[in-house]
C-alpha cells in the first residue's frame, strides 16, 4: 500500500508524489503532505486570477510602469518587501495548487502568482485539451531547427493559455546511456545538436510570452538511485564542459532562457541544487545568467542552496521557508542573499510582463488546436527514421493487396508517448492501424491481428506453478517465491504496480532484473519475455509495491503468434508494430530487448512473409534480434497523438522518410560507453562518467566499434550523392566556411540531412569526430544544392583542463562531410589549419 495519501485535487496526477530519498529521510515531511493532501474539485485556476485585487495601479505599485528599466523596476519592488514577503517567494506552496510548481500571489506588491506547469514534450501533468507531441528525441531526429522553434511555439501557447506562465523544459540532458528512462524526453548523445535544439524550442517557446525553464542542470542522466547521495556522479570539469555543459550555455546565453532547473544528480560530492560550482562559477560567472534557478522536485537538500546558487525551492519550502528565515534572523545566511534570489525571479518576470500582463488562462481551457495537431504530425513525420529497406517500402496505398497490420502495439496497447512528469494526455489518438486503414486506396487491404496478449490482459500464475502463491507486495514490500516451468519456451511475466507513487518495483529472475515499474502515467504493467525449462525451478522476486504477477505461458503465446504468422503469409506484406512501453521517468531499464514476446512475433511473421516490415515506437534504442530476417525497419519514436496518420503518410511514401539517429543503436550493451557497472548505475554510491568525452558516437568512433546504426544515421525512399567541398578559411583565421553539394542521386523527391563532422588536431585529445554543422535538405530528382556550414572559435575549441578554459589547438582539422557520423557515410574529406589561440 502507498503510504502516503494522494493528492486528489486532479485526477491522473496525483500529488504528492513518494521520492525514496525524501520518504526514507522525514518523517517530519511526511506528515506535513498528510496535511496538505485534502481532497477536493479538481483546481481550475489561472496564475494570474489572484494577481491584482481591484483598484490597484500605477499609484500603489510604481513598478508596474514598464518605461522604467528592469533593474530599477526590481529594486523598487525589493525595497517595499519584508524578509518574510522575500521568503514567499523563494519558497513552494506544496502540492494543493493548480500547477505542479506554484510562486504565490502578493497582492500588495501587485505581484501575480506565478505557475510552472511540465513540459518537454507538451502540457503535462494530467492536464486535458493539449496536444501530445512526438517525444523530444523525435524532434531531434528531425535535425530541423524550424520544426524545432514550432515546436516550442506549441508547448508556449499552450501552457499559456492553460495560465502556467513558465514551462519546465526542454528537457536537455545528455543521452549518456541508451537505458536511462528518460531518454525519450530528452533529445541526443550529441551536445551540438542539443544545443541547435533547445535553443530553437526555446526560442519557440519564449516567442509566445511564455518563460522556459530548461532542464535539469546538470549531468543527470540515470533515474537509478536518483536524488541520493548514491548518485554520486565523478565527473572531469573537461566532460561537463564539453559534453554536459554546451546545451545549457546556449539555452542561457543564445535563447536567453529565463530560467533553469537543477537537477537531482549529485555531482562530485555535491548535489545540483547545492553545487556551487554548476550554479555559482558555471552559471552566473562565466556564462553570466540573470535569470533564476527552481529545484527539481525535492532536489534541493540544505538551505545553503540559497548561497549556493538555488534561487526557489519546488514544490515544497522545506529548506526555505521557515528554515531560510531563521538562517537571515540569525545571521547564518545575509539578507543579500535573498534579495538576489528575489531580484532574479522579478527581473525574469518583468522581462515576461509577467506583472502587467499575465496569463489568464485557466487549467480546464481547451488549448489544442487544428494547427498545433498538424505540427504535432509534421513532426512525427520529418522524424521518422527508416534503418532498413530492401525495397519493400513504400507500400502501395492502391492496388496493395492485403496487409498485415501485427502486434497489440498497432492497436489494442498503442505507445504513443513516454511515462512520468513529460507523459502528456492527448486528446485523440490515432493508432498505427487506424492510420494505415484510413490511407489505403482501392484495391489495398488492411486486416489486423493481434498477435500477442496485452501486458494487462495476462492471467495470474497459477499456486501449482509458484510457491508461495503470489500475494500483493505492499509499498517498499517483497515476494519471493519459486517457479516451476511446466513446459519449455517463452514465458511473459508481468507485474502491476498501480501506486502512481515514481517509485520503482523491480521483478527478477534467478537474481537478474527484468524491469523496474516506477508506477507514473500512463503504463503500471510492465513485462518481458523469458526462457524457461520445463521442469527446472526459478527464484521469482519482486522489490517493492505490486498488485499483479501475471504471466503467459508458451501454449498461450502459440495460438496468437501463429494466428499473425499464418495470416502474414496469405497477405502481400505485413507490418508489426513492436513498442517499448517501459520508458519512463523514475526507472532505468535493465536491458534494450523489447518487452512481452514482440521479439518471437517479429521472427515468426518475417519467417512466414519476406515483406516483413517492422516499426519501432520507443523513445531510445531497443535490440532487434530479428534485424537480418526482415526486410525493412522504421523507427517512428514516440510519436504522439498524431501515430497512424504520420505513420501512414510514411510507410505508404506521401513522405519521405527523412529522420536521422539522434543517437547511437547498439549492437548490444558490450558497446555502449558506460557498459560497466562501475559507470552505469554506478558502485558503492559513484557513477564514474570514466568514458569521458568519449560519449555516445564519440566512443564508437575512439574505439572502432560497430554498431548496429551509427549517430545520424537515416534512410530515404531516394539517394544522395556529395561532391564539391570547399573549406574557405575566414578574416583573422577564426571562422572558418565549409560548402558541398548534396544531389538526389535517385527516383523520388526527398530529404537529406548533410552533417559536419569536424576531427581536431592530435594535441587536442577529442575523439575521431564531433558534429559541427547540420542541414537539412530537400531535392527532386537529380537536383543539387549547396550547404553552407559556418565553424565558429567555439567549434573549433576544446576545454583544456590545465588552463581551466576553452582553447583553439593549433595544427591540422579534418573536416568531413556526408550523412551520418559513420566514416563509410562521409563521403568528402578536406582538411585546414589553425595556429594555437
Ligand atoms: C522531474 C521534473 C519535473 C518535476 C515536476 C520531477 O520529478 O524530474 O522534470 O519538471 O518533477 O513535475
Amino acid at each position: 500500500m502507498n503510504p502516503l495519501p494522494r493528492n486528489g485535487r486532479r485526477p491522473g496526477r496525483p500529488r504528492p508524489r513518494i521520492r525514496r530519498a525524501t520518504l526514507a529521510a522525514t518523517a517530519s515531511l511526511t506528515l506535513s503532505l498528510l496535511a496538505l493532501a485534502a481532497p477536493g474539485a479538481p483546481a481550475a485556476a489561472t496564475a494570474g486570477d489572484r494577481a491584482l485585487p481591484a483598484g490597484d495601479s500605477l499609484a500603489k505599485c510604481a513598478w508596474l510602469n514598464q518605461k522604467l528599466s528592469i533593474s530599477t523596476r526590481v529594486h523598487m519592488v525589493l525595497s517595499r518587501m519584508t524578509l518574510a514577503n522575500e521568503i514567499r517567494m523563494v519558497g513552494g506552496q506544496g502540492t494543493s495548487e493548480p500547477y505542479v510548481f506554484y510562486m504565490a500571489a502578493q497582492p500588495p506588491f501587485c505581484m501575480p502568482a506565478m505557475g510552472l506547469e511540465d513540459g518537454p514534450v507538451g502540457v503535462g501533468d494530467g492536464l486535458h485539451g493539449v496536444t501530445q507531441l512526438p517525444s523530444a528525441v523525435s524532434l531531434a531526429a528531425t535535425f530541423d531547427r524550424s520544426l524545432a522553434q514550432q515546436y516550442g511555439k506549441v508547448i508556449g501557447q499552450e501552457e499559456w493559455g492553460k495560465g502556467a506562465a513558465v514551462n519546465l523544459g526542454p528537457t536537455i540532458n545528455i543521452d549518456r546511456d541508451p537505458r536511462w528512462g528518460r531518454s525519450f524526453e530528452a533529445y541526443t548523445e550529441d551536445p551540438f545538436l542539443n544545443g541547435a535544439m533547445a535553443v530553437n524550442e526555446i526560442n519557440g517557446v519564449q516567442s509566445t510570452k511564455e518563460m522556459s525553464q530548461v532542464k535539469h542542470f546538470a549531468a543527470y542522466n540515470q533515474e537509478t538511485k536518483r536524488n541520493t547521495p548514491r548518485d554520486n556522479v565523478i565527473v572531469s570539469p573537461r566532460t561537463l564542459n564539453e559534453i554536459y555543459f554546451p546545451g545549457f550555455k546556449a539555452s542561457v546565453q543564445q535563447a536567453r532562457a529565463g530560467s533553469v532547473m537543477c537537477s537531482y544528480a549529485m555531482i562530485n560530492g555535491a548535489f545540483a541544487c547545492n553545487n556551487a560550482y554548476l550554479l555559482r562559477t558555471t552559471l552566473d560567472e562565466r556564462w553570466h545568467f540573470p535569470g533564476f534557478v527552481t529545484s527539481d522536485y525535492g532536489a534541493l537538500h540544505s538551505t545553503r542552496g540559497a548561497v549556493q546558487g538555488t534561487s526557489m525551492e519546488q514544490p515544497f519550502d522545506r529548506f526555505y521557508g521557515a528554515a531560510l528565515l531563521n538562517a537571515v534572523r540569525q545571521g547564518r545566511i545575509p539578507r543579500s542573499v535573498v534579495d538576489g534570489m528575489c531580484a532574479r525571479i522579478l527581473t525574469e518576470m518583468f522581462r515576461f510582463h509577467l506583472f502587467n500582463n499575465p496569463p489568464t488562462g485557466n487549467t480546464r481551457d481547451k488549448v489544442t488546436t487544428r494547427g498545433h495537431q498538424a505540427v504535432a504530425t509534421r513532426v512525427a513525420e520529418a522524424g521518422t527514421v527508416l534503418l532498413k529497406n530492401d525495397g519493400t517500402l513504400p507500400l502501395s496505398a492502391s492496388n496493395g493487396g492485403e496487409v498485415a497490420v501485427i502486434g497489440p502495439a498497432a492497436s489494442a496497447a498503442t505507445s504513443d508517448t513516454g511515462g512520468g512528469s513529460a507523459y502528456v494526455t492527448a486528446p485523440f489518438s490515432v493508432t498505427p492501424l487506424q492510420g494505415l486503414t484510413a490511407a489505403a486506396g482501392s484495391g489495398t487491404t488492411v486486416r489486423y491481428h493481434q498477435g500477442l496478449p496485452a501486458d494487462t490482459s495476462l492471467a495470474a500464475i497459477p499456486s501449482t506453478d509458484l510457491s508461495p502463491p503470489y500475494s500483493p507486495t505492499p509499498f517498499g514490500g517483497r515476494y519471493t517465491g519459486t517457479l516451476t516451468a511446466p513446459k519449455t519456451g517463452t514465458y511473459v511475466l508481468a507485474v502491476t504496480n498501480p501506486c502512481r507513487c515514481y517509485d520503482a518495483t523491480t521483478l527478477s529472475v534467478n537474481g537478474t532484473p527484468l524491469f523496474s515499474i516506477p508506477s507514473t502515467p500512463p503504463v503500471h504493467t510492465y513485462s518481458a519475455s523469458v526462457r524457461l525449462t520445463a521442469g527446472h525451478r526459478y527464484i521469482i522476486k519482486i522489490t517493492g509495491g505490486s498488485s499483479a504477477l501475471t504471466w503467459a505461458t508458451p501454449s498461450v503465446l502459440a495460438p496468437g503468434i501463429n494466428a499473425a504468422a499464418a495470416a502474414a503469409k496469405a497477405a502481400s506484406a505485413a507490418v508489426v508494430v513492436v513498442s517499448d512501453d517501459t520508458e519512463s521517468e523514475a526507472a532505468d531499464r535493465f536491458s534494450l530487448s523489447l518487452p512481452s514476446a514482440q521479439d518471437e512475433l517479429v521472427s515468426a511473421v518475417a519467417a512466414a512473409n519476406p515483406h516483413t516490415v517492422v516499426v519501432v515506437n520507443a523513445g531510445a534504442p531497443v535490440a532487434m534480434p530479428w534485424l537480418n530476417k526482415v526486410a525493412a525497419v522504421v523507427d517512428a519514436w514516440y510519436p504522439g497523438e498524431s501515430n497512424g496518420t504520420a505513420l501512414a503518410s510514411v510507410l505508404y511514401g506521401n513522405t519521405d522518410p527523412s529522420g536521422h539517429l539522434p543517437v547511437t543503436f547498439p549492437r548490444n550493451l558490450s558497446q555502449v560507453p558506460a557498459s560497466t557497472l562501475q559507470r552505469f548505475p554506478g558502485v558503492n554510491g559513484r557513477v564514474h562518467y570514466s568514458e569521458g568525452i568519449d560519449v555516445g558516437y564519440r566512443w564508437y568512433d575512439a574505439k572502432n566499434i560497430t554498431p548496429m546504426f551509427p549517430f545520424g544515421y537515416g534512410l530515404s525512399y531516394t539517394t544522395f550523392g556529395f561532391s564539391n567541398l570547399n573549406i574557405t578559411p575566414g578574416k583573422g583565421g577564426t571562422a572558418v566556411t565549409v560548402t558541398a553539394t548534396v544531389t538526389n542521386t535517385g527516383h523520388v523527391a526527398g530529404t537529406d540531412v548533410a552533417q559536419l563532422y569536424l576531427g581536431d588536431p592530435p594535441v587536442a585529445g577529442e575523439p575521431p569526430r564531433q558534429l559541427k554543422g547540420f542541414q537539412r535538405v530537400t531535392l527532386s530528382p537529380g537536383q543539387s544544392s549547396t550547404v553552407t556550414f559556418t565553424l565558429n572559435k567555439q567549434d573549433l575549441a576544446y576545454w583544456k583542463t590545465s588552463a581551466n578554459k576553452w582553447v583553439v589547438p593549433g595544427g591540422q582539422f579534418h573536416v568531413y562531410v556526408g550523412d551520418s557520423s559513420a566514416l563509410a557515410n562521409l563521403p568528402l574529406h578536406g582538411s585546414f589549419a589553425m595556429v594555437k589561440s
